[in-house]
């Protein structure tokens, strides 16, 4: 089975952060339940930013901490569910930005949370095609939910933050790479509607997301068990989608994991979407906690409803 590697990250973050504080001005809430409902306490939204501005200055830190080239990339994908176009892609436009060469495949992928689950499948089946003539992918997740969230509504405006994050991958026969998808129609639990309809906001039933959540990443991890030969216990980082600490810590206590082992930077960044998982893996690389070695398992859950799993070695 061939692998792949991550070989360098970086982040593009707003400049304007947001305390939980500014939302007691706009809605009926306060700091004390967004903390213990969430565990958020700030989360960036854009100004004068572009998605494209912050899929740019990841792309360019993960190049420069890669010491990879541009010119080196052979295929560009952006997870996202808010691009600024929808033509061009977003991965269209950071081709452009970076000088990207023009005879590689450039596409955004829609899978919300999971979004950075599915890049990365898609990244290690193409990676390994005689169709890429050049060896390293750049794979990115960038939101700019703060365009589509309802700031009249408290049950879903304390919850998301706009980011991205970037990774420069290539193939590799050393580290090992496993990743299994799902998907169930369901557009009741969340949505948001496209151009031209009304409410074009993010509209969720949080409590059945809470719990399709909690379901996909108990049998994710249980799956991740079974099909790479390796024991959760042994595993020493877990990688999840940021959306809400008590969903994190009622998995990890369900399973007796220590919880040391689940980072969370969800209460600086909110709920990112397709930007979380990867952000959540740029800081741990960040920190020097994926060292050579570090075997991890990342999970994902959102919109679709979709989820992902993925055993990664790094
Ligand atoms: N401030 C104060 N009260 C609030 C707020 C708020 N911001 N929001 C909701 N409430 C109230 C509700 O109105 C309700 O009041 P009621 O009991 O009088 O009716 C009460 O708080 C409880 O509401 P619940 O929805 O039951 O709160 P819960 O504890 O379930 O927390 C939350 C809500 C945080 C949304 C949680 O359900 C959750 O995290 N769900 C998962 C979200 C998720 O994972 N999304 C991922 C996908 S996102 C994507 O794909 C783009």
């Amino acid at each position: 089975m061939q692998g792949i590697q991550i070989i360098g990250m970086g982040k593009g973050v707003p400049a304007r952060r947001v305390e939980n504080e500014a939302f007691t001005k706009m809605v009926d809430t306060s700091d004390e339940w967004i903390r213990s409902r969430t565990g958020i306490e700030t989360r960036y939204f854009c100004e004068d930013e572009m998605q494209m501005d912050l899929c740019v200055d990841a792309a360019r830190q993960a190049l420069a901490n890669a010491g990879v080239g541009p010119e080196e990339i052979g295929l560009c994908v952006v997870c996202t569910i808010t691009p600024d176009y929808h033509t061009p892609s977003s991965a269209c436009m950071v081709q452009s930005a970076l000088g990207l060469p023009e005879d590689i495949p450039a596409f955004d992928v829609n899978a919300a949370c999971s979004g950075f689950l599915y890049g990365l499948e898609v990244v290690s089946c193409m990676l390994g095609s005689d169709a890429l003539p050049r060896p390293y992918a750049l794979l990115i997740g960038a939101e700019k939910l703060s365009r589509i969230m309802n700031f009249e509504d408290r049950s879903t405006c304390v919850l998301f933050g706009d980011g991205a994050a970037a990774a420069v991958i290539r193939p590799s026969d050393t580290h090992r790479f496993f990743c299994r998808l799902g998907s169930q129609g369901d557009a009741q639990a969340l949505n948001a509607p496209g151009i031209g309809y009304p409410e074009p906001y993010i509209h969720m039933d949080g409590r059945k997301v809470f719990q399709f959540a909690v379901r996909a990443m108990e049998n994710g991890i249980r799956l991740l068990e079974k099909e790479t030969g390796t024991r959760a216990e042994d595993i020493d980082v877990f990688i999840c989608h940021q959306a809400n600490e008590r969903i994190i810590r009622h998995v990890q206590k369900k399973l007796k994991l220590g919880d040391e082992k689940f980072f969370i930077n969800l209460n600086k960044f909110g709920n990112t979407s397709g930007a979380s998982v990867p952000l959540a893996m740029a800081e741990l690389m960040e920190n020097g906690r994926l060292k050579p070695g570090t075997k991890a398992y990342c999970l994902g859950f959102g919109g679709g409803l979709t989820w992902g799993a993925a055993y990664l070695e790094f």
